[in-house]
């Protein structure tokens, strides 16, 4: 790694942090709004689901443009994703449910909102466990790129998470632009994917 590699690197490792920063400080000069838990899950929910985009972004930007830069932070992005989700999943555990598991697993399972938030929490840990390159290693290229094609389910998860939590609420707007987002960054590596086997001859 280069030393602009390094710095690169760091600078973006520091920008990741500063949603987490800013929800801190306005904690504790208490701008969290009149419902800080409420403020707390849903940002660091929307941070996690950007994350996700934003991981997302990086190879249709390589595909489009030549940017080779996105991929030295490609897994930085994703973990950073899912330690939006931990925080996300924590603050629902701790500030709205108090730890108390059994209405915990009520709400899992009744609420298909919560349900499907758990679904894309739980998709995200295999992730989150095979990003280093010894696990790259050990489970091979191929099973490695096939199983980390669950980013793709996940995106689909958490944008029904989003929508049917907005949607018992009336309000579909932001859910809708994330979606569009989403379904153009899916349909873009449909593309790339029938373009290169197209070139392979398949
Ligand atoms: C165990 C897993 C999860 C649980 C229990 C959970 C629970 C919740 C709850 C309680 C809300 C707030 C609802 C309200 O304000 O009434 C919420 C909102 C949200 N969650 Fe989750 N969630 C989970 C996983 C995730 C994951 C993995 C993502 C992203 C990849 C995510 C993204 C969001 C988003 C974008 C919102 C809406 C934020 C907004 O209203 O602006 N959640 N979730």
């Amino acid at each position: 790694m280069t030393k602009n590699d390094i710095f690169f690197k760091t600078l973006v490792f520091i920008a990741c942090l500063l949603p987490l920063t800013f929800l801190i400080t306005n904690f504790f000069l208490q701008k969290l709004g009149a419902n800080p838990v409420e403020t707390i899950i849903r940002d660091t929910g929307l941070w996690s689901l950007r994350f996700l985009m934003m991981t997302l972004c990086i190879t249709p930007l390589r595909k489009l443009v030549g940017w080779q830069w996105g991929m030295k932070i490609r897994r930085m992005l994703g973990l950073y994703a899912f330690f939006y989700a931990c925080l996300h999943f924590t603050a629902y555990l701790w500030f709205e449910e108090f730890f108390d598991f059994a209405a915990i697993w009520t709400d899992v399972m009744e609420r298909p909102f919560i349900t499907m938030g758990f679904i894309t929490f739980v998709l995200m840990i295999p992730l989150a466990i095979t990003s280093t390159h010894a696990m790259i290693k050990k489970l091979g290229g191929k099973r490695w790129q096939q199983l980390h094609r669950l980013v793709y389910l996940i995106a689909i998860t958490s944008i029904l998470h989003f929508w049917w939590m907005a949607d018992s609420k009336g309000v579909l707007t932001t859910p809708i632009i994330y979606a569009v987002i989403i379904a153009i960054l899916l349909l873009m590596r449909i593309f790339f994917l029938k373009k290169s086997s197209k070139f392979l001859g398949k």
